[in-house]
Order: structure tokens, then C-alpha cells, then sequence
């Protein structure tokens, strides 16, 4: 057995597992000893295309001696009972978005973890990748002076034309707001820090969608859930955001993510991916955008946050940690609180923002003078 390579276990082969299958197999240091589902025939494709040693049901996996990591790849409301039970059975776990449904869950699952000593990491880990590391550099930089405002807008993402089976984003434990929240809050969360207040409004759009995707497994689904969610957060930092997690806007010229700044505005790539250009705007009326040159090397996959947690076993803070996940999941739910109680919630959780070690100042060449900007955006007359 080589030394130094850490042992995972995957539970749930279905459509996000061919990506961490291709993500994972970047790292030496990581490798994948067992896959297990439910549905005993996912498991066995998964052993045949990829060559995993071991597969079937999640009590061979969890009776695998030699898996040291739990990769829980379940549909969200079955990732309490997925990864407690790895847990329980002595394995570290690293979960998919969002880490539980229920806030609840998420408090037991840490302290779980805590007691027994062993590592719990979650989705996602996208902001671990270029985007994420160039957006960082420019906060911590100052360059945008004080940060006043960010707006995040989540548009469809056409599941119903793409997923096999998307029934479980239309029932509780769904939605845009918990399926694609997870990537805008925790972008946020990594610039700004902690989420101190929310409120929410949503609504119900169509009550069923058709399924359209051409390997799909039902053909429509009864919504019973908001599809259209709107919301503010206000920052423990004094920052106001405005948020929209939607399943009903099917085109938009709205941005994903920007940060409005008394020194400039910066511009931020969709965050369910990697890689995607940085831009950033000073507040001078001629300033032009300009894209800030990555600071990481591109190239980033799924499977960076199990990367960055098996790190941690060193000692260094995971980033993609569970209670950066708890305190998202928080938040995400606490909009739908709100818009139920039409009231602003308070949020408990805090975190500190993910520790970045060794982040380059970013640089980039501006019109006037084509040496590097360094640090410094230049506001000049508005
Ligand atoms: N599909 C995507 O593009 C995508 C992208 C990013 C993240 N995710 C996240 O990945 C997770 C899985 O999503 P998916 O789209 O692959 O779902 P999926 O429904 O396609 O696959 C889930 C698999 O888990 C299996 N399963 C269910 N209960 C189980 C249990 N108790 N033990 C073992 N296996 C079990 C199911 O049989 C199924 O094969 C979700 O948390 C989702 O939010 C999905």
C-alpha cells in the first residue's frame, strides 16, 4: 500500500459523480477505493468505468477498513444520515452542497465530528479556484477601498433539460436557494466574512416542470417549493447585499457576483465554476473594465475541497470547512424564514472568513502605463 495517499469512499454514483471522479484523479495523493449507492447497478458501472476496487452498498463502504475519507455524493436531504453514519463509523467526510438540510442537523453533524475527532468538510470548493483567489487578493488588497454593497444573482440553470431525475430540487431540501445558494453566499462569504442579518421575499413560479433532459428518469415534476427567492444580507462587516436565487429567469443581463466599492467596482465570473474572468472598474468616469490577471494557476476541479481538507489534516484551517457550510446553510434558510415570517432574522452561526496562505497581490497592466498596476485601482476626477 503506498504511503502518504489518503483512501475515499464514494456514496452516490449519479450525475455529479463522473466529474469528481475526473477532478479527483489529479491528485496523487488521493485515491478512490470503494463507490457505493443504493441503487447496487450505479455503483457497479461506476467500478467498471472508472476501475474503482470496491463497490456496493453503503454498509460495504462504511465496513471498508481501508477508506479513510467519505465523499458524499447523495442528494442533499439524505446528507445528514449519509455522512453521520460515516462518521459514526470512524471515516472523515468530505459532503456536496448544502452540508444538511435542516440547521439542526448541520449543529449535530459538527459536534458529532468534534467528538469524535474527525475531519467534516463541505461544498463548495469552486471558490477555491481561480476566480476565488484573484477575487480574495483584490478585497484584502484594499484596492476597492471600503466595500459598501455586492449584489449576487443566480439565474435558472435549466436543470429540468439537463438532470436525469431533478425531482429533489423542487422538494423541500431544494430549490434555487439552497441548491445554488451555497456558491454565491460562500463567494460572498469569503470576501466579506460573516452574514450578521436577512430577509427574504420568494415565490412559487410554474407549479410543475416538464423534464426535457434526453436520459431523464421522470418526465415532470410537482413543484412544492419557491422557485423564485429574493433577498438582503447585511455583512457582520456593515456590507449590504442584495440577493436572487431563481429557477424562473430564464435569460438576464444581470451580473453573477459584484462588490461595490468606494474605490471601485469588482465584477466576479458565474460561481458554480472554477475559472472565469476578474474584472474590476476604478470609480474615475473614464476608467475602463479591466480583467485582472488570475493569481492562482488555472485549472481547478471538483475535488479541490477534499484536497484542501485532507491539508488540514496537517494542521493548516480547512477553507472549505464545515462550519464555513453551517453558517451558508444558515443563512440560505434563514431567507426562507424570513419570507415566511416576513420578519428579519438574526443569524447565530459565525465564521471567520477561509484562511488564505501565500495569496499574491494581484497586478495587471493599466491603458496609461503599461507596467503593473500593483496595488493600486487609481480612482482619479468622476
Ligand atoms: N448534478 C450536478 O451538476 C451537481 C453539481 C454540484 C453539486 N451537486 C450536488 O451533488 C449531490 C448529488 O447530486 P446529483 O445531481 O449527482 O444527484 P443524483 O440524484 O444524480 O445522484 C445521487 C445518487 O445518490 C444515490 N443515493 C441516494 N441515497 C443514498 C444513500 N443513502 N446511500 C448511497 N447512495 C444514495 C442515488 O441512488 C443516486 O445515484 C447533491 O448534493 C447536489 O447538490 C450536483
Amino acid at each position: 500500500m503506498k504511503t502518504g495517499v489518503h483512501r475515499i469512499g464514494i456514496m452516490g454514483c449519479g450525475k455529479i459523480f463522473p466529474a469528481y471522479m475526473r477532478g479527483l484523479a489529479r491528485f496523487e495523493h488521493l485515491e478512490v477505493v470503494h463507490c457505493a449507492d443504493i441503487i447496487s447497478e450505479r455503483a457497479l458501472l461506476g467500478h467498471q468505468q472508472y476501475g474503482i476496487p470496491r463497490w456496493g452498498g453503503p454498509d460495504d463502504l462504511l465496513d471498508d477498513e481501508e477508506v479513510e475519507i467519505v465523499l458524499n455524493l447523495t442528494p442533499p436531504t439524505t446528507h445528514m444520515e449519509v455522512s453521520w453514519a460515516a462518521l459514526e463509523a470512524g471515516k472523515h467526510v468530505y459532503s456536496e452542497k448544502p452540508i444538511t438540510t435542516d440547521l439542526g442537523d448541520a449543529n449535530r453533524l459538527l459536534a458529532l465530528a468534534e467528538a469524535k475527532g474527525l475531519a467534516l468538510g463541505a461544498a463548495p470548493d469552486t471558490f477555491l479556484g481561480s476566480w476565488g483567489a484573484t477575487s480574495r487578493a483584490i478585497v484584502d488588497s484594499g484596492l476597492l477601498g471600503e466595500i459598501v454593497g455586492a449584489t449576487a444573482f443566480a439565474a435558472h440553470n435549466r436543470v429540468e433539460t439537463w438532470h436525469p431525475e431533478p425531482t429533489f430540487l423542487f422538494k423541500p431540501g431544494g430549490g434555487p436557494s439552497l441548491d445554488r445558494g451555497p456558491y454565491y453566499v460562500t463567494a460572498l462569504v469569503n470576501l466579506l466574512g460573516p452574514v450578521a442579518e436577512v430577509s427574504g421575499m420568494s415565490r412559487m413560479g410554474p407549479p410543475q416542470r416538464l423534464v426535457t433532459a434526453p436520459n431523464r428518469l421522470v418526465d415532470v415534476v410537482d413543484v412544492e417549493i419557491p422557485t423564485h427567492a429574493t433577498g438582503l444580507l447585511r455583512f457582520a462587516s456593515g456590507v449590504v447585499a442584495t440577493v436572487v436565487f431563481s429557477s424562473d429567469v430564464w435569460a438576464t443581463e444581470a451580473p453573477h457576483i459584484e462588490l461595490y466599492g468606494t474605490e471601485g467596482t469588482l465584477s466576479l465570473p458565474h460561481p458554480n465554476w472554477f475559472d472565469g474572468d476578474v474584472r474590476i472598474k476604478g470609480t474615475s468616469r473614464d476608467a475602463e473594465w479591466q480583467t485582472v490577471p488570475p493569481v492562482v494557476p488555472v485549472g481547478a476541479q471538483r475535488g479541490e475541497g477534499i484536497a484542501d481538507l485532507v491539508a488540514s489534516f496537517d494542521g493548516r484551517q480547512a477553507r472549505t470547512s464545515a462550519v464555513l457550510a453551517r453558517h451558508v446553510l444558515e443563512v440560505l434558510l434563514a431567507l426562507g424564514r424570513s419570507a415566511q415570517e416576513r420578519a428579519f432574522v438574526s443569524i447565530q452561526s459565525r465564521c471567520e472568513r477561509p484562511v488564505w496562505v501565500d495569496l499574491p497581490c494581484p497586478t495587471w497592466p493599466v491603458p496609461d502605463d503599461q507596467s503593473s498596476a500593483g496595488c493600486q485601482l487609481g480612482g482619479g476626477e468622476s
